[in-house]
C-alpha cells in the first residue's frame, strides 16, 4: 500500500475534518501518501486531487463541515461516471480509497468495490442520522444531538411564555435516533419516529398530560420522514382533532449539520480514522469501520446499508414515563 485516496461525500457531517485528519495522518505516519478528492465522487471523475502533507490537516479538528467538499454525485450512479472515476485513480497511482460519509457513499462504493475489485475500499461513517447498522455511533450524530437539545430549550422558553403547544421537525432521514434521544435530553412530551407508531389519542393523552402538569406549554419532537408526516402534517392532524391546542411548528433544519464537534465527535472521528487504516494495512476491503461497546469492528458495506439498525425502544417508555 503506497497511497491512498481519501474523500468526503453525501451530507456533511460535523467531525468529517477530524476523521479526514486521521485518516492523513495515521497514513502518513506508516509512509503512505494520502490524497484528498475534493467534491466526493464528482472530483474523482473530474479528477479534482491533491497530495495532502500532514500540516494540510492542521487546525481542523475543531470545525464543522469538510474542507474537502462534499457533494451527491449522479454521475458516479452510471457505468461511464465509474469507469472515468476508475481511470483517475490509476492515473493518480492511487491503491486504494477510504470514504467518509453515509448510506448513500457505501451503496457507490459496494458497486464500484464490486466492478473494479483491484482497489480496496473502507468507509468511515460521517452521517448525523445515526442510521448505519453495526456501529453505536456515526460521526456526526452526538454533535446534532447537542444542536438539537441547545435549540429545543431556546423554543421552551418562547412555549412556555405563550402556552402553546411546539412540534418541532429534527433530520434523520428514516431514522428516529435524533427526535427520540433529543427528545429525552430536552425533556420533550413525546417524540413522533418512524420506527415506533404513536396513535392520535396516544399523543393527545400525552400533550394534555404535559399540560396539566406545568399549565403552560409542551413540546413534541417530530423525526422528518414520509411515515412520520413531518411536524406540519403531525401538526395539522391533530388541529383538527384539538382546535383548542395553541400550535406552533419550528423545523430546524440544517442548522443540525453545522457547528463544531462536540469532544465525542472529535474522539470518535480520531479512533476510526485512524482504524480504517489499519483495516487496509490489514488487508480489509468493503467494510465500513464501526464501532460497537467501544470496540473497533468491520462490517461489510452491504450490511451497514440494507440491515435496519433498531432503535432502542425501551428508551420510548423512558421518554413517557419522565413525561408525567
Ligand atoms: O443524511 C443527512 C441529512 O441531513 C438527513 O438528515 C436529511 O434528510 C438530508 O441529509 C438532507 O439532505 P440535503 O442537505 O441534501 O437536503
Amino acid at each position: 500500500l503506497k497511497c491512498i485516496g481519501v474523500l468526503t461525500s453525501g451530507g456533511d457531517a460535523p467531525g468529517m475534518n477530524a476523521a479526514l485528519r486521521a485518516v492523513t495522518r495515521k497514513a502518513i505516519y506508516h509512509g503512505i501518501r494520502v490524497k484528498a478528492i475534493y467534491r466526493g465522487y464528482k472530483g474523482l471523475i473530474s479528477g479534482e486531487i491533491k497530495e495532502f502533507q500532514t500540516q494540510d490537516v492542521s487546525n481542523i479538528v475543531q470545525q464543522g463541515g469538510t474542507i474537502i467538499k462534499s457533494a451527491r454525485s449522479m454521475e458516479f450512479k452510471t457505468d461511464e461516471g465509474m469507469q472515468t472515476a476508475y481511470e483517475t485513480l490509476k492515473r493518480e497511482e492511487i491503491d486504494a480509497l477510504v470514504v467518509i460519509g453515509g448510506d448513500g457513499t457505501f451503496t457507490g462504493a459496494r458497486i464500484f468495490g464490486q466492478i473494479y475489485n483491484d482497489i480496496p475500499i473502507v468507509g468511515i461513517p460521517g452521517t448525523i442520522d445515526n442510521d448505519l447498522y453495526g456501529t453505536d455511533y456515526t460521526i456526526g450524530y452526538d454533535t446534532a444531538l447537542n444542536t438539537i437539545v441547545e435549540a429545543v430549550d431556546k423554543i421552551r422558553d418562547t412555549a412556555s411564555s405563550h402556552e402553546r403547544l411546539f412540534f418541532i421537525e429534527v433530520m434523520g432521514r428514516d431514522a428516529g435516533f435524533l427526535a427520540l434521544h433529543g427528545a429525552i435530553a430536552s425533556g420533550a412530551e413525546a417524540a413522533i419516529i418512524p420506527e415506533i407508531s404513536t396513535s392520535m389519542d396516544q399523543l393527545t393523552q400525552l400533550i394534555e398530560q404535559g399540560f396539566r402538569k406545568s399549565k403552560n406549554s409542551s413540546i413534541v419532537l417530530v423525526a422528518e420522514s414520509d411515515i412520520t408526516g413531518g411536524a406540519m402534517g403531525v401538526a395539522e392532524k391533530l388541529k383538527k382533532a384539538h382546535p383548542e391546542f395553541d400550535c406552533r411548528v419550528t423545523i430546524l433544519g440544517h442548522i443540525q449539520r453545522g457547528g463544531s464537534p462536540t469532544a465525542n465527535d472529535r474522539i470518535l472521528a480520531s479512533r476510526m480514522g485512524t482504524a480504517a487504516i489499519d483495516a487496509l494495512l490489514a488487508d480489509q476491503r468493503n467494510v465500513m469501520i464501526g464501532i460497537v461497546n467501544d470496540e473497533i469492528v468491520y462490517v461489510p458495506f452491504v450490511k451497514a446499508i440494507k440491515d435496519e439498525k433498531p432503535v432502542n425502544s425501551a428508551l420510548m417508555e423512558v421518554l413517557h414515563i419522565l413525561s408525567i
